[in-house]
């Protein structure tokens, strides 16, 4: 099964499957690492159910929210049919659509270890940064918990800080 279709897969239930990997204040200290400030362009890279940009709306920014799984975006677009100012992108890693130098921030959360290159999505995040623009990767240290992989189709068993 590709990445892509194990999250069509799980998109209706990845709501409850998250909160057993992390809790609110993952998205509290990305924004605070950030200084994220109201009225900004941020983008939520592997956006699944908007975990991220719920938290981002909330602070009065605009949004860019990708994701390569058309029923997460789904998920987005009912949970937050009534929002301005959030546009949702079906996309890929390696090829975001979204210009150069259009975000002042750009967050991905527990995104990361499921990339086929992280070093490559890495500088295609850098690529969409305005100058001077943050990116924040919040994600998985280092683990050996090979079940991940088998049953939650991670890549990478987290990463070295
Ligand atoms: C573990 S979920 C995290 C979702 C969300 N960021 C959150 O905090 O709940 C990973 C998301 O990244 C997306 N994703 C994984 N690999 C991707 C890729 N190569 N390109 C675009 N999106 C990808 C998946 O479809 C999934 O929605």
């Amino acid at each position: 099964m590709t990445s892509k279709a194990y999250f069509d897969q799980v998109a209706a239930a990845w709501e409850q499957l998250q909160q057993s990997f992390f809790s609110e204040a993952v998205r509290e200290k990305a924004f605070a690492a950030a200084g994220v400030q109201k009225g900004m362009t941020a983008a939520d890279i592997g956006c699944g159910n908007g975990f991220m940009t719920e938290g981002l709306l909330a602070c009065g920014l605009q949004v860019i929210a990708v994701d390569q799984s058309q029923a997460m975006l789904e998920q987005m677009r009912r949970k937050f049919a009534a929002a301005a100012g959030l546009d949702l992108r079906q996309g890929e890693a390696e090829h975001l659509p979204v210009d150069d130098g259009a975000v002042h921030y750009a967050f991905a959360n527990m995104y990361l270890h499921h990339v086929a290159d992280p070093p490559k999505a890495i500088a295609v995040m850098v690529r969409i940064l305005k100058p001077g623009g943050k990116l924040v990767i919040t994600d998985l240290d280092r683990h050996s918990y090979q079940f991940l992989k088998t049953e939650h189709h991670d890549r990478w068993l987290g990463f070295k800080r």
